[in-house]
């Protein structure tokens, strides 16, 4: 008999995945089977139009694949609340950061704690400061408004959001794509900390062949033409 331990188990699945933007249009994605685990940084590697960012859109519950299933914790995501999944379950960064430029680096991040409508043990504030320590940005930051931050801070900003409201999931579409190489390697080295030492699921999409050797796992997708 083997014994399979929660460790082991993957916390999200794509099975036998397939995705077309229009009914009966090209597909996309084709025929994808693969597993993520909490604990591990997973690359998702490609060729631009590869359909890397469609693969995250499924992943994060923005969309329902055509053919195939994806799982979360053994169950189908696209029978489950997917709004309860996108607030409580799962960060997202994407590509454009999506902060608010007007509001200060706290209130961005406390937005994302009210939306997920889960109860803390400390004031907000407090928690966004802690967070900012965590992606490495001074606590005086929290007060500046987004509009006066570099592409670097507003990614770590991105990022103290995503973790706001403890996902076990957290995806990010090149999120080191515009930076330069000190700040690509100081932002791998947070996600492998929230990976290694908070056991996230922490999954890139990337073009950099540094962020996928400092990555535990890569899943490369193959060029369009090639499937
Ligand atoms: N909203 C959309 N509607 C129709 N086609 C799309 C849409 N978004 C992306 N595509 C197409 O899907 C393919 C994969 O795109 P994408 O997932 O963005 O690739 P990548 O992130 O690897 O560059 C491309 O051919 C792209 O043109
Ligand atoms: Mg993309």
């Amino acid at each position: 008999m083997t014994t399979e331990t929660n460790e082991t188990k993957p916390i999200l699945e794509l099975d036998h995945v397939s995705y077309s933007y229009t009914k009966g249009g090209k597909k996309v994605l084709r025929d994808i089977t693969h597993s993520f685990r909490t604990g591990e940084v997973h690359s998702i590697t490609g060729p631009s139009g590869a359909g890397k960012t469609t693969m995250l859109s499924l992943i994060s519950g923005l969309a329902n694949p055509t053919e195939g299933k994806v799982l979360y914790n053994g169950k189908d995501l696209a029978k489950q609340d997917r709004y309860d999944y996108r607030s409580h379950d799962i960060g997202v960064i994407f590509q454009s950061f999506n902060l608010l430029p007007q509001l200060t680096v706290a209130e961005n991040i406390m937005l994302s704690m009210d939306a997920s409508g889960k109860k803390f043990d400390q004031p907000k504030k407090e928690l966004a400061v802690k967070l900012l320590e965590q992606v490495h940005l001074p606590a005086e930051y929290a007060n500046e408004r987004i509009l006066h931050l570099s592409g670097g801070e507003q990614q770590r900003v991105a990022i103290a959001r995503a973790l706001s409201y403890g996902p076990s999931v957290i995806v990010a579409d090149e999120p080191t794509g515009n930076l330069d190489l000190g700040t690509q390697e100081d932002i791998m080295s947070i996600f492998r900390t929230l990976a290694h030492e908070q056991n996230v699921c922490v999954i890139i999409v990337t073009h950099s062949p540094e962020v996928a050797a400092a990555s535990d796992e890569v899943f490369e997708l193959a060029p369009l033409r090639r499937r």
